[in-house]
């Protein structure tokens, strides 16, 4: 695994890989769990090479949220990938990302706007941006982002759409199903902030968000449904909901009834330490 941090190598890397088959690119911020090495394995089913990048992108944290204390772990990383039969890693400095004088910003409306995005105001900015510009530098075959950010994979599937991204400088964006424990809670990073009781009591979320769904289909109304879940996640334990919504799956319009166009039920709530999020198809 060849590893590089400025633009001009990343381009003479890229295109030797061109030369030899299909690149897929895995955007990342580091500090890689199995999730993150799930998107790998599935790269790697659908291209020759597997370029990853790691930058903890600053233009994508608040200014309550601590980017200085964001895990930074290179040299693990970049074992993990290794390991995984990754071709490159593009671990660009913050200089080569944004230069001295670096003025664009992507902002994409609608989609970015409700559920996390009121919360993180400027989040989904930041994640545009950067998303734009890796596809820009390594131009790949095909990028994978994972379903458990649904709403981070709206927004860039709507940018790269509005800004003819797919094609000339990425051919395809897959979403790659979110990772499950066994009781059914999405591994994240985040479960480590969990005590063992609180760890034990996050399951209720997809729990609930299962019983929402079946619920809706069998012709509850979606409000009633929505507040059920809302109540058994306090009774469980939960300290509260940050939201829980019934979505277009792609424009993530809130659905107050569910139609025939494919939608998702999105939850953030709270608890102990953590702000846990979920998202399934409904
Ligand atoms: O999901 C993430 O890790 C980040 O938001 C991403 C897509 C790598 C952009 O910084």
């Amino acid at each position: 695994m060849q590893t590089v941090n400025r633009i001009d190598p990343l381009r003479d890397a890229v295109a030797a890989l061109r030369a030899d088959g299909a690149v897929a690119l895995v955007p990342t911020m580091g500090a890689l769990h199995e999730g993150h090495l799930t998107l790998v394995r599935a790269a790697r089913r659908q291209a020759a090479h597997v370029v990853v990048s790691i930058f903890v992108n600053p233009r994508q944290f608040g200014p309550n949220e601590d980017l200085a204390a964001y895990p930074r772990q290179l040299a693990a990383d970049s074992a993990l990938l290794e390991a995984e039969g990754v071709s490159l890693l593009w671990a660009p400095e913050a200089s080569a990302m944004y230069p001295a004088g670096y003025a664009t910003n992507i902002s994409v409306s609608g989609v970015s706007e409700g559920l996390c995005g009121a919360n993180r105001p400027g989040h989904f900015d930041g994640v545009a941006t950067v998303v734009c510009k890796l596809f820009n530098q390594v131009r790949p075959d095909l990028a994978l982002f994972g379903e458990k950010d649904w709403q981070q994979l709206a927004v860039i599937r709507r940018m790269a759409r509005d800004l003819d991204l797919v094609r000339p400088h990425v051919d395809r964006i897959l979403g790659v199903p979110t990772v499950r424990e066994a009781d059914g809670l999405a591994m994240s990073s985040r479960n480590a902030y969990l005590t063992p009781a609180e760890r034990e009591a996050a399951a209720a979320l997809p729990r609930a968000m299962r019983a929402a769904i079946a619920a809706i289909a069998g012709g509850a109304a979606v409000e009633a449904a929505l507040a059920g879940l809302e109540q058994a996640l306090l009774g469980a334990g939960f300290a509260s909901v940050d939201y829980a919504q019934l979505c277009d799956a792609d424009s993530l319009a809130p659905l107050a009834s569910r139609g025939t166009a494919p939608a998702r039920l999105l939850v953030a709530a709270r608890i102990g330490k953590a702000r846990l999020i979920d998202n399934m198809a409904a």
